[in-house]
Order: structure tokens, then sequence, then C-alpha cells
């Protein structure tokens, strides 16, 4: 206590007390009386004005305070003005007392409510339907693709988009200095790897892991050092068909891809197959279909040919056999490629591919 107040007459030093208290609370005085007013309060005010008011109590009511020190000089006030000196102090503490207790119990009640109100939820509230999603066009096309591949007893593949050169070119007999490798430049990590740029590598890893015989498609993402226009993109789709066993033959090659197309595209769909080369396959060859729009009278979207070129195709490369231990003597077998956002292209008849994957929900809504 300081010497200051030590000298006071007790008298004065409980007055004292009592004012500062009075100046401190005046802030708070409005949350007194029986519930207080506490209009424009926020929760987090009504809260920050409990702690500060909790704070206030110790420092006028605590053991240290101002008014504890007073009561300790009852003993020492002469005995004639004790009693009137006690009683002065004891009435001083219950008033405060009773105006912090008041305060503390409005906002107390207050802050119960305003939760109250805050958590509870009305379950008869019509509820917020969240925007329904769909699909996007080239999961679209992917789907009806395996759908066809799996009736026809197909397995679907799914395998990794960083390679090493090992799968996406020497197992395909594609070796260094390949011209075929240039024609397919990629991009490449720091450490070797490179990003797939055909399907073609899933024949590899689905041989190695199931041996022949074996029927599989490998839906993908594939990547192509490619300068984006509205028929190329560096990141696309494509898949990749093959099927070995004992006996398969170019007729099995041409009655599969005919009846997909046919599934796909309508009953009266017309296949070509026009020779063409490929590493991987031998003989190889590339497939056409007739204009699904115009049936072959030409149109724009067939350019007016009447025919659709669509992919690549071809008899399993004795020597890709070879790479992953399968016996070219007893297995044969043929295989297939072709880009699925190109089919999406042209199916939705899109003049450019990039649209694809741009992302543009005003675009993609279109198609359900
Ligand atoms: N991988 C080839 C490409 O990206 C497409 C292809 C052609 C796949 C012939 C095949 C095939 O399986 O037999 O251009």
């Amino acid at each position: 206590m300081p010497d200051s107040e030590k000298d006071q007459e007790p008298t004065q030093q409980v007055e004292a007390a009592r004012k500062a208290f009075e100046q401190e609370f005046g802030r708070f005085a409005r949350f007194t009386g029986s519930s207080g007013d506490l209009s424009g309060l926020s929760l987090e005010q009504a809260i920050i004005e409990q702690r500060l008011l909790a704070e206030l109590r110790t420092r006028h009511l605590g053991k240290k305070s101002a008014l504890a020190a007073s009561k300790k000089l009852i003993g020492r006030v002469a005995p004639d003005l004790r009693a009137t000196f006690g009683q002065l102090v004891q009435s001083i503490e219950g008033r405060l007392t009773k105006v912090l207790d008041e305060a503390e119990q409005n906002l107390k009640n207050y802050i119960e409510n305003e939760r109250t109100t805050l958590e509870s939820i009305d379950v008869t509230l019509p509820g917020r339907r969240p925007r329904r999603g769909h699909r996007h066009p080239i999961t679209l096309v992917r789907e009806r693709i395996e759908d066809i591949f799996v009736a026809l007893g197909y397995a679907i593949e799914d395998d990794r988009e960083i390679e090493t050169d090992f799968y996406n070119f020497d197992a395909l007999n594609i070796p260094e200095n390949h011209p075929a490798r240039a024609s397919q430049d990629t991009f490449y990590t720091t450490e070797g790897f490179a990003l797939r740029s055909q399907t073609s590598t899933v024949q590899i890893h689905a041989m190695q892991r199931r041996g022949a015989p074996v029927r599989m498609i490998a839906p993908g993402r594939v990547f192509r050092r490619d300068t984006p226009d509205p028929t190329h993109n560096p990141m696309f789709f494509q898949v990749e068909g093959l099927c070995v066993d004992r006996g398969i033959t170019m007729a099995h090659l041409k009655g599969t891809v005919a009846e997909f197309l046919r599934r796909m595209f309508g009953a009266e769909t017309v296949t070509r197959f026009r020779p063409s080369y490929f590493p991987f396959t031998e003989p190889s060859a590339e497939f056409d279909f007739s204009c699904f729009r115009c049936k072959g009278a030409g149109c724009r979207i067939c350019k007016n040919s009447g025919w659709i070129e669509l992919g690549g195709s071809g008899m399993v490369h004795p020597n890709v056999l070879r790479a992953v231990g399968v016996d070219p003597e007893e297995f044969s077998g043929f295989a297939f490629g072709l880009g699925i956002d190109r089919m999406c292209a042209l199916m939705y008849e899109l003049d450019d591919i990039r649209l694809l994957f741009e992302n543009d929900v005003r675009f993609l809504e279109q198609f359900e």
C-alpha cells in the first residue's frame, strides 16, 4: 500500500476505494438491474465484457484490493469508531458485490441465449440442394468404349503415366535412334523417366503381369511435345487394345474393330483398313469408319470423304512378344490404339479439342 494511503483516514481510504470502483464500473452499469441492458451487444463483445468484468472484480474485491486493505484496518480503528467503520466497509463491499454479481449474471444469461440461438437449427427449413455434377465428355466416351469391350470379354487395365524408355519404346520394338522416337517426343524428368507418349506401354505391363493369353483395353492419358492447336494438345487420351492367344489372326482384329465401331456408332457402320506402319505391329493398318453423320455421303464432319480416320492397329510384332517372354511360335495377337478425345470431338462436333481441357463449366455443362 502506498504511504499516502497509509496516512489517510481509514474512512477516506475506503471511500476512495469505492470511488475508484464506481468510476471503472461505469461502463458496465447498464448491465445491472433485473435483466440489464445488453441491446446491440454481439456474442463476441459480450464474451469480452465478461472477461473485463471478471478482471474488475479481482482488482476491486480481490485479496490485493484497496477494499481488502481497508478491512485489515478495522482492528486498528479506535474502539468507539470501530463498529461504524466496520459497517461502512461491509456495506461498500456488499454494494460492489451486488452490482458485479448482477452484471455478471446478466452477461452470462445473454451469452448463453445468444449461443443457443446461433447453434440451433431449424430442421423444418428446406434443404439446400448441392449442385449436381456430371461426368466429363471424355469420361462419357471412355465409359462407352469400356462397356463395349467388357461385353466382348476384355479386361480394363489402368497403368502408370510415368515410364521408362523400356516400356515407352524398347519393348515396343522402337530401338534407340528409331525415327518413331522423334515423332513421339514427350516430356522427360531429370531422372530419365518419360511421360508416356502412347498407351501401348500397357501392352507390355499387361503381358508381363498376366502372360498370354490376354485380352485387355487400356484407356489413359498420354503426353506429347506438341504445340496446342485446334486438333492437338500436349496431353490427351488414348485407348489401347490387345488380344493375344493361340491362333489369333488379322481376321480377329478386323472383326473386333468393326464390331466395336458398329456398337459405338450404329449397326450400319462400315470399317475399312489401310496398310500402314507401326514398329510394334507387323503387318500394320490404320482403320477408318463410315461417317456416322452422313453415312458415307460426305459432310463437314468427314470433310466430304465419307470416312473418318480413327486409329492404328496390326498384328503384334514377334519382337514385342519376345520382350515380355511370350513365345511368338505359340501365340499371336493383334493390337490397336485410338484417340478418345478425337473421338469425343467428332461425336460432339467440337471444332477445338482444347475445349475439353480448359475445364470451363459453361462448356462442360452441355454434356450429360
Ligand atoms: N500407339 C500408337 C500411336 O500412339 C497407336 C497404335 C497403333 C496402337 C497401332 C496400337 C497399334 O496398338 O497396333 O500412334
